[in-house]
């Protein structure tokens, strides 16, 4: 695969997640050693990765994201009402909503849920630069997410269980200063071909040189 193929196609995988193929540890192993090539805010290299191999415990954060996912879908923020005035990005809005609720009623089947963390001195998360602190984690969840594509694998970046944070982090023994940013399922995926997802064109977000325009 070239970068491009890679950059290009690595999808959220839900629909076409192998649950009944189990993913060798020491590949999901690999594929953190690339992440860490991430960059993070002075060097601080604050990331830690929790990944999940246990049924029960996949199972129990399983439910929780289950549960997180339901209130979510009954939301006004549910993937499948935004865009409703546009026939066109409506019907893909439905396709990820319904692909949403599949993956829902499967998390805790995943072979490997792997839960990408930052730990902090203290249990409190810092006020102001939120960017400078999830920054300091996310692309190294997307790289581990962009390596697992190379070797197969299909993940999907989520983030729904979070409203019930703290209830993960007892399954997963987490002590309070360790924040969690994701929960990346990850497994063989069904079939290896994926393609570019359509987009909205370049010229609605790009601004040479200071503000133009915006959205209309
Ligand atoms: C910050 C963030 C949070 C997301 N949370 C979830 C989630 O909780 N559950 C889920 O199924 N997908 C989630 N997604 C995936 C998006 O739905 C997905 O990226 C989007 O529909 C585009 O599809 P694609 O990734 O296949 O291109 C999230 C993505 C991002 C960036």
């Amino acid at each position: 695969m070239t970068a491009m193929d890679v950059l290009t196609t690595t999808r959220s995988v839900r629909r076409r997640l192998d649950l009944d193929r189990p993913v060798a540890l020491e590949t999901v192993r690999e594929c953190l050693e690339i992440a860490l090539q991430a960059p993070s805010g002075s060097n601080a290299q604050r990331w830690q990765f929790v990944v999940v191999t246990d049924a029960e415990r996949r199972a129990a954060i399983g439910e929780i994201y289950n549960r997180a996912c339901e209130a979510y879908l009954e939301s006004s923020s549910a993937a499948g009402k935004l865009f409703a005035e546009d026939p066109e990005r409506s019907k893909v809005q439905q396709r990820v909503h319904d692909s949403v609720r599949h993956l829902a009623g499967n998390m805790g089947r995943v072979p490997v849920l792997v839960v990408p963390c930052i730990e902090l001195p203290q249990a409190e998360l810092p006020s102001g630069n939120q960017a400078g602190l999830w920054g300091s984690l996310l692309p190294a969840a997307w790289s581990y997410m962009l390596a697992a594509r190379t070797r197969g694998l299909g993940t999907a970046w989520t983030t729904l269980h979070l409203a019930h944070e703290r209830e993960a982090a007892e399954v997963l023994g987490l002590p309070d200063n360790v924040h969690q940013g994701a929960l990346i399922p990850t497994a063989h995926t069904i079939g290896t071909s994926f393609r570019p997802a359509k987009r909205e064109p370049v010229e609605n977000v790009l601004h040479v040189n200071g503000w133009q325009g915006g959205r209309e």
